[in-house]
């Protein structure tokens, strides 16, 4: 105690002297260029917060994100675009190319197909900042771009001579009736020639799910007369005005059958730049043409520069810090994490060509297996508006499909990868006081369905295997499954995602009164137990690692399988557990990983897996042997389990194992997909020290990255402060020694959301040892375990000072 108070007064003053000298605004720390390559497939173009128009370059190669910076040459730039994705490219439909003219003023002699077109970018040219994306192609044409809502806007900078011999300026921009991964099954395109106009729609697939999706454009031009119009198909321009593709083979049209329209014009007015403006919709082309009309009346590119800017200024305002001198290189890892978690999903609220409704439409949940474990969390936090917004949606979806979805990309059904993780999404909002216009009894009823109902097709949707689910309290290896159809692998995986979904369902049977379904819930919850083969050894080329007890398949008999801990790892076989029929038993990631999987009850797993000493050197096993692969969503929550067994400390220490050294401000900064913004959310999470268990109302405390971090509650305007006490950028000191929390002492080594709800200030005093802070029983986050039962009871009598739950919230504990 006598340490702390001594530390406050001092530095204290010292903080305010330095806020005042650091508050430039996370904004300017952006690089929407990390994870443009090495496999994250970001996004880097230009988007408002949750935009439905991306626009970026389209390179030919690696382009699940349009663009990426791997030097491949760029054939277009196209309007809509999804983050990170881990499969397929997704979107970039009707990309534009612009040419300064055409050899000897022939039409032909202008490249069409993109495999002709293509261009070498010039390296050193690009540059992007959330809401803008400057780039300079070898054809000397520079492109920036920057988007409203739905519409994107280019501004072309032509050469004065352009470079092609024979050439002069006239500049030719063509649209072609594609995206990125090829799948247009057909389409038409009308051009005017009074003002070249071209508007044209197109039917695509989604590129993680099932079914088709209609897109439509509208392509306007500012800053040159019109010259020449027409349409061009293969490699060959015609004069015509309009053109029609007719239903073919799905996936590959597009690249047997290049189509598309074109504009030539005259030399450009002024400074050889020209406009060109992409309105988007889902709806009709004379919506797209509506939308961009509304929202870009004037070609004032600079103007929408800076509205988009605002827009993103004002989402990442809600968080300040003081750096404390930390590196350039985690203030830009930090705020670009928090840039990409608002990419997606995207607000598409009248453009739902499915049904009509009064509620809002987000789209590209992309997919919540892997966003419900930061994304969600984070925005919660963030823009609990917005994550309001987005659980209407979902429930509205539910409305009209039938089921939530695991994934949702491009008004299509998207693939289900493990449970059903829109109910932790869901149940996460409730504890987290995500209120406003949300029916509960809905929610309630769909998360119900999920839990009982098996879908006839539950790769997309719900689960399956319910009835094993029901009867015999496991997903069984080689299911019989009469209900459904579905990729029956992953019965491990399945299950404690089951698991825990039922988990988090127990939790909102309880709030909303409903004990009977509290206990069933609460009951299968345990599920995962089932699956638990207690002398399971793992041994790797005949040296036996010690731990003994794995989660392994089992048959419906009862009879247990095999499946080695460390296959589908690092280890052994990395990519052996994809989403395909003979993947194994758990999903991208081995046994040795799921095994650790049961955030609610993690007392019950300490135990199980022979008790808090056995448990830490599991964990640092699974830390230490290069078995974890963090660049994977399941595995963040790893970081944390120390927690659960009294040793806050080396959650610390983990979370500097893998940031900066995974996680970082290079091209190549995040060691996996980013998923529309996962991994940028657990970066932003973990350096602010506050990662969430999502689907329980529990924050681990770890000392943020930063001297102190402030976050404006969304709802209640309040702020909440942590601050670390001694803080030392270089993180010598990375442990807690004692915090308080509003002034009084606070042991408890995890918040509660009231904190953020309420605002306050938690102090964090650090030091260069583990401590004994946060290590006793009654201080860890609670758990279902007996136990844990009677810890949580003992922790609410002891801890008087605690914030009051929020009114109508659930109390936690069991
Ligand atoms: C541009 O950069 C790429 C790598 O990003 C490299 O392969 C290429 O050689 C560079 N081109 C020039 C002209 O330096
Ligand atoms: C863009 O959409 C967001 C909601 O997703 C909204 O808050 C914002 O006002 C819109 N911007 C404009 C300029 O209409
Ligand atoms: C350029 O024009 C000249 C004269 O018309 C012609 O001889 C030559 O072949 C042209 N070059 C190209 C590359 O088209
Ligand atoms: C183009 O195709 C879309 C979608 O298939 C259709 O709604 C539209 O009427 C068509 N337009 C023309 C001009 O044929
Ligand atoms: C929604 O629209 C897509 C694309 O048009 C279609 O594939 C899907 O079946 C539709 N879903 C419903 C519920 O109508
Ligand atoms: C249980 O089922 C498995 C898989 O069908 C089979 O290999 C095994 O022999 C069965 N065991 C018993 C005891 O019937
Ligand atoms: C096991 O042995 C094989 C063959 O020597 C080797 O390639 C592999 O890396 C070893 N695996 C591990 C996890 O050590
Ligand atoms: C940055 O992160 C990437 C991806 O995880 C990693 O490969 C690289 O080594 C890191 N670079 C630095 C300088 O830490
Ligand atoms: C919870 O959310 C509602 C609706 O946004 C708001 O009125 C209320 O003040 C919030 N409660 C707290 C404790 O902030
Ligand atoms: C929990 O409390 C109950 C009732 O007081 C007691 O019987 C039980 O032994 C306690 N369990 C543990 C693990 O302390």
């Amino acid at each position: 105690m006598g340490v702390f108070s001594r530390h406050i007064g001092v530095l204290v003053c010292a903080a305010l002297v330095r806020a005042q000298r650091e508050s430039t605004s996370g904004f300017e720390w952006v690089d929407p260029l990390i994870g443009t390559t090495n496999g994250g497939h970001v996004f880097p173009g230009a988007t408002l917060p949750f935009g439905m128009a991306k626009a970026g370059p389209d390179v030919y190669g690696e382009n699940q994100g349009g663009f990426a910076s791997d030097g491949s040459p760029i054939y277009g730039f196209s309007h809509m675009h999804d983050s990170g994705t881990g499969g397929s490219p997704s979107l970039g439909n009707f990309p534009i190319f612009a040419q300064s003219g055409c050899p000897n003023d022939d039409i032909n002699a202008c490249k069409y197909a993109l495999y002709e077109r293509k261009e070498a970018r010039v390296n050193g040219t690009v540059h992007a900042r959330p809401g803008y994306f400057d780039i300079t192609l070898a054809n000397n044409i520079r492109t920036e771009m920057t988007v409203t809502n739905h519409t994107a806007l280019y501004r072309f900078t032509f050469p004065e001579t352009p470079i092609t011999p024979n050439t002069t300026l006239n500049p030719h921009i063509l649209v072609e009736l594609s995206d990125l991964p090829q799948t247009r099954s057909e389409g038409n395109i009308t051009v005017y020639a009074s003002n070249g106009r071209i508007t044209g729609s197109g039917r695509f697939s989604p590129s993680f799910g099932i079914g088709t999706y209609v897109s439509h454009f509208c392509l306007d031009f500012d800053g040159a007369k019109v010259k020449d119009v027409g349409v061009w198909s293969n490699t060959r321009a015609a004069r015509a005005t309009s053109l029609k593709v007719i239903p073919g083979d799905m996936r590959k049209t597009p690249s047997e059958r290049p189509a598309g329209g074109w504009v030539q014009f005259e030399a450009p007015k002024k400074k050889n730049q020209m406009l060109a403006r992409v309105g988007m919709s889902f709806i009709s082309e004379a919506q797209a043409c509506a939308n961009a009309e509304r929202e870009i009346p004037k070609n004032n590119f600079d103007a929408l520069v800076g509205s988009a800017e605002d827009a993103w200024r004002a989402k990442l305002d809600v968080i300040s810090i003081q750096d404390g001198g930390v590196s350039d290189v985690l203030k830009k890892a930090f705020w670009s994490g928090v840039y990409r978690t608002m990419i997606s999903p995207q607000d598409y609220t009248g453009e739902n060509p499915n049904w009509s409704s009064s509620e809002p439409y987000y789209d590209s949940f992309y997919c919540i297996w892997d966003s419900f474990r930061s994304i969600h969390p984070l925005l919660t936090l963030l823009d609990p508006k917005s994550q309001t917004l987005m659980v209407r949606s979902l429930l509205d979806i539910y409305v009209h499909e039938g089921w939530l979805p695991d994934c949702r990309m491009s008004h299509c059904k998207g693939n289900t990868q493990g449970g059903s993780n829109a109910d932790v999404v869901i149940v996460d909002a409730y504890l987290k006081n995500i209120t406003e216009g949300i029916d509960w009894n809905l929610a309630y009823e769909a998360l119900i369905k999920d839990a009982e109902v098996e879908p006839l097709n539950w790769d997309v949707e719900g689960r399956g295997g319910l009835e094993s689910w029901k009867n015999l309290g496991y997903i069984p290896t080689e299911n019989l499954d009469i209900l459904g159809v579905g990729t029956e692998t992953r019965s491990i995986s399945r299950t404690v995602e089951y698991a825990y979904n039922d988990f988090t369902i127990a939790l909102l049977a309880r709030a909303l009164n409903h004990p009977e379904d509290y206990q069933k819930y609460l009951s299968r919850s345990g599920n995962w137990k089932n699956m638990f083969k207690s002398d399971q050894r793992s041994i790797i080329n005949g040296t036996d690692t010690g731990f003994v007890g794995f989660l392994q398949p089992r048959y419906m008999n009862g009879t247990w399988g095999f499946q080695d801990p460390i296959y589908c790892s690092p280890l052994l076989d990395f990519t052996g557990c994809y989403l395909n029929p003979s993947g194994g038993e758990t999903y991208e990631g081995p046994v040795w990983l799921y095994t650790f999987f049961a955030p609610g009850d993690m007392s019950t797993l300490i135990s199980t897996l022979g008790g808090t000493d056995t448990f830490l050197a599991r964990l640092d096993w699974l830390h230490e042997s290069g078995i974890l692969y963090v660049g994977d969503e399941q595995a963040f929550l790893k970081l944390f389990l120390y927690h659960y067994a009294g040793r806050p400390a080396l959650s610390a220490r983990r979370a500097h194992q893998y940031i900066p050294s995974l996680f970082n401000d290079t091209v190549a900064g995040i060691p996996g997909n980013d998923d529309s913004g996962a991994m940028g959310s657990f970066v932003a999470l973990v350096m602010m020290g506050i990662f969430p268990n999502a689907g329980q109302d529990v924050y681990f405390i770890t000392p943020p990255f930063f001297e102190s971090v402030s976050i404006t509650n969304g709802q209640s305007g309040k702020v909440a402060t942590i601050r670390n006490i001694n803080f030392d950028p270089n993180y010598r000191n990375m442990y807690i020694q004692e915090a308080r929390l509003n002034g009084q002492a606070y042991t408890r080594n995890w918040l509660q959301h009231s904190f953020f709800l309420d605002g306050g200030t938690l102090e964090l005093l650090l030091g260069p040892e583990e401590s004994t802070w946060g290590t006793r029983a009654q201080d860890v986050p609670p758990s279902l375990g007996p136990f844990a039962a009677n810890a949580t009871a003992k922790r609410w009598a002891m801890h008087d000072f605690d914030p009051a739950p929020a009114p109508a919230q659930p109390q936690f504990g069991f």
